[in-house]
């Protein structure tokens, strides 16, 4: 059998077979789950020069190599770390590449979580934090200082789904000297590749589609050449390392990714171009509806979405929402999304300071999940009933 080689293949193929090699483990199809803290060395030369693949668990094992490697092979990276949830795959990053008296620039409709990391342990740390329009596009050149690291980003938005011009964005960051990072779990690599368009480090928050099933934490960034040396020495400081099985499932999960994936699609567009004729919706902010302001720049970058949208109620507050939530029968009220199961959540803007509206009434984020198209209708129009009537 001939060197396996999925640099050209298509992404489904990659989804499939990238990471390990069986025959690096007798033929077996998936690599061992490398249970590790200790890793012995021959004799003490090789201890003292740590010349060997493999010397500490903190610092890789087979296990977190295959899901790596898989991760580079889908986003075209350099090399990728494995943080124990999303929310670290946002924060080692940040960390590895900002110091006292950096400034960074970070995306108003930015997941609440890396908000709070940014406006607390960040600015404790000297950092000066600023939020940015989505919609600033090539004008973020106006907003870059002399000291200005990094630029974050994260398209479509949390909960509203703005979506962000990534290569313009990255060229004036770029011309600044700036780092660009992008939060891509919406799309995954699946519906759009970052460092194609100009990021350097793109991050995911695992715990969604490529588990898959609600059940695991994991974060993975993934950076290019420029990047990389700098990111893993961080990851190795900070010893963030995420646990075998944890990685193991998610490297199960990425194998079946792209066919949920494009269940979650079609559900999900089905759903929000009907929610769009539904009585007591104003809006739906879902990017690949041709009513979406952003829809055209989202056709011009991605090449599919996922299963997360919002729908705005017409008109009415925190009553109609709860209302709506608490008449669904199977749509569980919960926060994350990504997996099997549909999901809802009112959105809170209240942290943003400029991606914050004006919408016609409550936020109510849907995740679709792989029911039935038809189950699904029905439990939101009982939500939809229910509002009406609050
Ligand atoms: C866009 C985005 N990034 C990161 C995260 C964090 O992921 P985790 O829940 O694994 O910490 C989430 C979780 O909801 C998210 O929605």
């Amino acid at each position: 059998m001939a060197k396996r080689d999925f640099t050209n293949t298509g992404i489904h193929t990659r989804l499939a077979h990238a990471g390990n090699d069986p025959r690096d483990y007798h033929g077996f199809v998936n690599p061992p789950v490398v249970h590790a803290s200790t890793v012995l060395f021959p004799n003490a030369a090789t201890m003292a020069s740590r010349a060997q693949k493999y010397t500490y668990g903190t610092r890789g094992t087979p296990t977190t190599d295959a899901l790596a490697a898989a991760m580079d092979a889908l986003e075209g990276s350099a090399g990728t770390i494995i943080v124990p949830s999303g929310l670290a795959a946002v924060t080692v990053p940040l960390l590895a590449f900002v110091a006292a008296g950096d400034h960074v620039l970070i995306v108003d409709s930015v997941y609440a979580p890396t908000r709070h990391f940014a406006d607390t342990m960040l600015k404790r740390l000297g950092v000066e934090v600023e939020y940015y329009d989505p919609h600033v596009g090539a004008g973020i050149a106006a907003l870059m200082k002399p000291n200005t690291k990094v630029v974050f980003t994260e398209s479509p938005a949390s909960n509203t789904f703005e979506v962000q011009d990534i290569p313009a964005i990255s060229k004036a960051a770029h011309a600044g000297g700036a780092v660009v990072m992008m939060d891509n779990t919406w799309a995954t690599p699946l519906y759009f590749k970052p460092l194609d368009y100009g990021v350097d480090i793109s991050i995911h928050a695992a715990t969604k589609y490529p588990a898959g099933h609600s059940d695991v934490l994991l974060g993975t960034v993934s950076a290019n050449a420029a990047c990389w040396e700098r990111l893993h020495e961080a990851f190795l400081t900070l010893g963030a390392c995420a646990a075998p099985d944890d990685v193991y499932q998610v490297l199960r999960g990425l194998r079946t990714m792209g066919v949920r994936l494009e269940r979650h699609e079609q559900s999900t567009l089905e759903i929000a171009r009907w929610l769009e004729t539904q009585p007591g919706v104003a809006r739906v902010l879902h990017p690949g509806l041709e009513s979406h302001p952003d829809h055209q720049l989202w056709k011009r970058d991605f090449s599919g979405s996922s299963g997360i949208f919002s729908v705005v109620l017409q008109g009415g507050g925190q009553k109609e929402a709860h209302a709506f939530l608490d008449a669904l029968e199977i749509f569980g009220l919960g926060y994350s999304w990504g997996g099997y199961e549909s999901l809802a959540v009112h959105v809170y803007l209240g942290d943003r300071v400029i991606a914050k509206g004006p919408y016609e009434g409550p936020l109510i984020r849907l995740q679709i999940g792989l029911e039935n198209v038809e189950d699904i209708k029905a439990d939101i129009a009982r939500g939809l009933k229910a509002a009406s009537e609050a």
